[in-house]
């Protein structure tokens, strides 16, 4: 940011942008003024205060608490769906599955993570697919971990009630009718995919790699877009440690390991780009 735009920008936005990159690595640039403005506002009314300027001005040089978590929790962007993308998922069921359920014949074991996972769609369209595609996988130990920065997000995914603008976004009409019940304006998931998945928070930019276990296939997608460099390669540093050397993570459209992590190497899978690890078996 040039020292003119700096200047043109209300003082409030510079505290809320370190707020953010400091403590959840989200890069804010000049142009993201109309989404504190928008995001922020209502958390300072909520607080008693009538603009974010008095309520940065009150809360400065206080500890770190609620309304600088608030502030943050606002401005993470939560946008997801059932099956985003489609790919990623089909290359899942086609050729990773497939393969890591020979591999893993004699564990009967395995784990996936979706970091970042948002409201949970992500997770919950893997559980689903698991289950309609993968009936041998019921006898088997299968770990399905969401994480994600925001409390209010994990606590959503966890309670698996959608809208229903969210089950008509991705959502085949065959899984709606068979595995969720409405309830009122909402849909509940059936209890039988909910208990299959474990929610927690987890903040991607600190210190994780020796609480998550290691993990077959890591989705790590569209979150890494919001961050600096930087702190992309933090992240994927720590990803190198928990992924099995034949375990695969998949990005979002928009994201890559090109020029931040050389241990990675692309694959195209079925329409889909997956990442391993160079060097590990396949
Ligand atoms: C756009 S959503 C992506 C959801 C899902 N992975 C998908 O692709 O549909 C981005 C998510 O990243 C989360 N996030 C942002 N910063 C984070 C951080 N530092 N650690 C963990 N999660 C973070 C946000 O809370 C948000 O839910």
């Amino acid at each position: 940011m040039t020292a003119a735009v700096a200047e043109a920008l209300p003082a409030y936005f510079d505290f809320v942008r370190r707020l953010v990159a400091e403590r959840a690595a989200i890069v804010l640039d000049a142009t993201k003024l109309y989404l504190v403005d928008a995001r922020v506002m209502p958390v300072a009314a909520r607080h008693g205060f009538d603009s974010i300027a008095a309520m940065v001005s009150a809360i400065r040089s206080r500890p770190f608490g609620l309304i600088h978590e608030e502030i943050i929790e606002a401005l993470t962007t939560n946008e997801t769906s059932f099956f985003r993308d489609v790919t990623p998922f089909e290359a899942l069921k086609k050729t990773i599955l497939p393969e890591l359920i020979q591999k893993r014949g004699a564990q009967r074991e395995l784990s996936i993570w979706s970091a970042a996972c948002s409201s949970g769609q992500e997770l919950y369209s893997i559980a689903l697919m698991l289950r309609e595609s993968f009936p041998t996988l019921g006898s088997w130990k299968v770990n399905l971990l969401g994480t994600d920065y925001s409390t209010q997000m994990i606590e959503r995914a966890a309670s698996a009630v959608y809208n229903q603008s969210e089950v008509n976004r991705g959502l085949p009409a065959s899984y709606l009718v068979k595995y969720f019940q409405r309830q009122g304006l909402q849909w509940r998931l059936s209890d039988s995919i909910r208990t299959m998945t474990t929610w927690r928070r987890l903040n991607l930019i600190e210190p994780w790699s020796s609480v998550v276990a290691p993990m077959d296939v890591v989705f790590l997608r569209n979150v890494l877009i919001y961050f600096s460099p930087d702190d992309k390669k933090k992240v994927l540093a720590q990803v190198r440690k928990v992924l099995r050397p034949d375990g695969c993570m998949f990005l979002g459209g928009a994201e890559t390991t090109m020029k931040l992590d050389d241990s990675f190497e692309r694959f195209p899978c079925d329409g889909a780009v997956c990442y391993r690890l160079k060097g590990g078996c396949t």
